[in-house]
This record gives C-alpha cells, structure tokens and sequence, in this order.
C-alpha cells in the first residue's frame, strides 16, 4: 500500500508550514546537512510511529537524507496534521495517517509501515513495538533496533524488559536531559495551555486550574497556568514531587477537594481513571477537563458517558456533557492528548532537540549493529551534550569555560577550610 492521507492536495499548505517549523530546528538541520555527506543510514529501513507534525516531517527528511528509506505512520489517531502527511507523501515518503481515523485504521496504519520490513523502529507511545512483538514477532529477526520517544513508552518497554519479552535493543530517547527537561516541560506546558485556550476561549487569569501529576509535564503545566494569572492547584500520588509542588507555592491537595473548586482539569501522569465518576460528581457547572498524558485512559470517559443525560459539540475538539442536574462538563479532544488533538503540538523549537536526539540515537545504533544486548539502553551521554551544545550555538548563547585553576581545584580533594 502506497500512503494513506487525507487529501494530497493539502501538499501545499504542509510544505510551507514543515518551512516554518526547519527555520527554528537549526539543530536538527545541522544533523541533516552532515548525514547528506556521510550517509551514515545508508538503505537502512525505518519504520516510524510518530504524532505526523510538521517537525516529524522535518526528523523523517533528515533520516532520509542520511540515506535511510522511511515509512511514517501515526502515534494518535486525532494527533495527524493532514496537511503535513500530504506533503510528506509528495516528497516520496510513504505515509499512512489521518487525522480522526478509527481504532481499526489506526492498526491498518502501523502494520503498512511493518510491511516494509523495518530494520529501525521509531515509536512514540510503544504501540509499534508492541504490535510488532505480538503479532508479527517473525520479523524481528530483521530488526537492528529502534527509538522510543515518550515516558509512557519507556515505562510500557522497560515492563516488556523486565517480563523478558522485548528482543532487540530500544534507546530511550525520553529519557535524554535534552529531551525530558525541555521537550516534557516547556513544550506540553506550553501547548497544552495553548490547546486549552484555542479549542475554549475561556481566560485563564483568575480561574483554578487543576493539574494532576507534577512530574515534567506537569511542572511545565503549572507554570504556564500559574504565568497566565490562574489559581494552581496540583494532585500527586507521590510524597517528592507533591513537596516541590507546595514549595514551588502550589496548592497540594487530594483530587477529591480539587474537584470542588477547580475551572479547569489537566490530567499529566501517565497513569490511567485519574479523573473518575466520583469526582466528575463533584465537578463545577461548566468545569473543563483536558488530558495531556499519552492515551486517553487519564480521564474516565465511559464514566462521563454514563453520568451524562445529553452530549453535544458545541466547539471544535469541544464536547460538553449535560448531567442530569443541569450541570455542563466539557471534554476537551475526547479526552486524547490535548496539544496535538486541538493544538500544534509543541513548538518546533524544543522539538528540535528531541529530534535531534532521536536521529543521533538512530545513527547510533546502526553504527553499533549486533553489538548492543535486547533491553532498554540510554541515550549516551555524549550525545546529550552535543545536542545542548548545538542548541545553544543555534539560540547564540554563549558560555564560560572553566579555567585551568578551577579543573585542578575541582579535581582536588585536599583543599578545604
Ligand atoms: N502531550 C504531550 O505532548 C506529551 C509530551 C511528553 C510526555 N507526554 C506524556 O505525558 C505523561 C506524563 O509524562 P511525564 O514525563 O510528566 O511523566 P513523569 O513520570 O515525569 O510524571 C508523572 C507524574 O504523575 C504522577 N502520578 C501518577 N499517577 C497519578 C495519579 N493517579 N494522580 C496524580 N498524580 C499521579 C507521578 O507520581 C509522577 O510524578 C506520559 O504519559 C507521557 O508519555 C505527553
């Protein structure tokens, strides 16, 4: 099967945007400029499952143009910026997603891009993987190795690790510093504010926003909402992340309270029923509830379904639930990950360094074939130092170096009081 897309004839509009996001990747485009010399993935088949954005266009065009064939299909199924995938398709990449396709052509979708026989997978969420592992595990005698790009796939890999099931190397891409610490916080905090406000309208200043989870994402959230004038208050299940979130000046409290007072929900842990009957009962005329985490299991929606007399569209990526007393709960992008389902996604610009990672991993273990054991392996050091390095040389920043007399006193241990 050659490309699946929406409409080739939205090529157009997804070149210029894909244009748009290159010019704030420089570091990705510096990667692409050296892999067109060296060719480092030369025929190296590459199956991808990423959120088909116009910064993965920009990551598949670099791999290519490391000489790798590359085959893309989607990691969400309302996540796909349709014009994006046509113009993908009109450059020779085959590409299989579209946007609010169904459970069943969701699975069509990777298994066209396993039929290419990948020597590389790129997944983001681990369905490829996992797909590949169940039901077509006769293939993985081809595979070299293969790239995951968010925690909740990391978490679903190492569960595959410690089982003894996952039979080839995977890097952890999320996991990079350059990647987690920027990419999870500025990105989703930045996006998923974003979302909220392009799919409601609603002014955050003076409002509660609810956030569960405090990890990076969710620090990231928190901030955003607490920098657009909102009341935050955070959810955690953990004692650490909860102490930094009271003593960043956040409100820490059980959801079962926070369901009472808040405007606005965000769920960001990557856990599943967060957000279930007991507190939607509770919930605000009006309350919004948005999902940033990477399934749509955060918020409980055969929940809200049964709870609610009458369900309506009343905005895009909007659907607002009337409970039998009166009261309305708005869902936001069924629940799916916000910022990609009703915004962007996140910025190219921090994009750029989880990109980045992703094709030097990808090099990485093509260089490293045979050699590396099944399991989950880290992004190496070296890597995530060059890629801070690039950025900043990209953002014109500059920084000290140590002098020879500060390396020989941080070497030392005899000198004190
Ligand atoms: N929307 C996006 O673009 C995007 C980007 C990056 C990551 N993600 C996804 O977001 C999710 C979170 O990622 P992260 O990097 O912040 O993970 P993380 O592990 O750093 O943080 C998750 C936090 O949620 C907390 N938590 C777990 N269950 C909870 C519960 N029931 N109530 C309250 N808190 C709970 C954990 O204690 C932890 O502190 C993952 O699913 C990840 O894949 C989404």
């Amino acid at each position: 099967m050659q490309s699946d897309v929406k409409d080739p004839g939205l090529a157009r509009k997804g070149r210029e945007r894909i244009d748009w996001a290159a010019a704030e990747m420089r570091v990705l485009s510096q990667i692409r400029e050296r892999f067109e010399k060296e060719r480092p993935l030369d025929g190296i088949r590459i199956a991808a499952c990423l959120h088909v954005t116009t910064e993965t266009a920009n990551l598949m065009e670099a791999l290519r143009a490391g000489g790798a064939d590359v085959a893309l299909c989607a990691s969400n199924p309302l996540s796909t910026q349709d014009d994006v995938a046509a113009a993908l398709d009109e450059s020779g990449i085959d590409v299989y997603a579209i946007k609010g396709e169904d459970n069943d052509t969701y699975y069509r979708h990777i298994n066209a891009v396993l039929d290419r026989r990948p020597q590389i997978t790129m997944d983001d969420g681990a369905d490829l993987v996992s797909l590949l592992h169940r039901e077509r595990a006769e293939q993985i005698a081809d595979v070299i190795g293969g790239t995951e790009e968010t925690t909740t796939g990391v978490i679903r890999l190492r569960a595959m690790a410690a089982a003894g099931a996952l039979r080839y190397p995977i890097v952890s891409v999320n996991d990079a510093d350059t990647k987690h610490l920027f990419d999870n916080r500025f990105g989703t905090g930045q996006s998923t504010m974003d979302a909220i406000m392009r799919s409601t309208n609603l002014l955050i200043a003076g409002r509660t926003v609810v956030v569960a989870g405090y990890g990076m994402c969710g620090r990231g959230v928190a901030s955003r909402a607490r920098g657009l004038g909102a009341r935050v208050v955070v959810t955690e299940v953990d004692p650490l992340p909860a102490l930094e979130a009271a003593m960043e000046g956040y409100t820490v409290m059980p959801l079962r309270e926070a369901a009472r007072i808040g405007d606005v929900f965000v769920t960001v842990t990557g856990d599943t029923a967060v957000i279930r009957r007991e507190h939607i009962e509770l919930m605000k005329d009006g309350a919004v509830l948005a999902n940033s985490g990477h399934f749509d299991v955060e918020i409980d929606k055969p929940a809200l379904e049964d709870l609610a007399e009458g369900k309506r569209r009343i905005r895009d990526f909007v659907d607002e639930y009337r409970l039998a007393d009166g009261r309305r709960i708005n869902l936001l992008g069924e629940g799916r990950l916000v910022n990609l389902a009703a915004a962007e996604g996140h910025p190219a610009a921090v994009m750029d360094m989880s990109f980045a990672n992703q094709a030097l991993s990808v090099e990485w273990v093509v260089d490293r074939r045979g050699t590396l054991e099944p399991g989950v392996h880290a992004v190496p050091a070296i890597i995530d130092a060059e890629v801070a390095r690039l950025k900043l040389h990209a953002m014109g920043v500059e920084i000290d170096r140590l002098t020879p007399e500060q390396e020989e006193y941080l070497r030392s241990w005899e000198q004190g009081t």
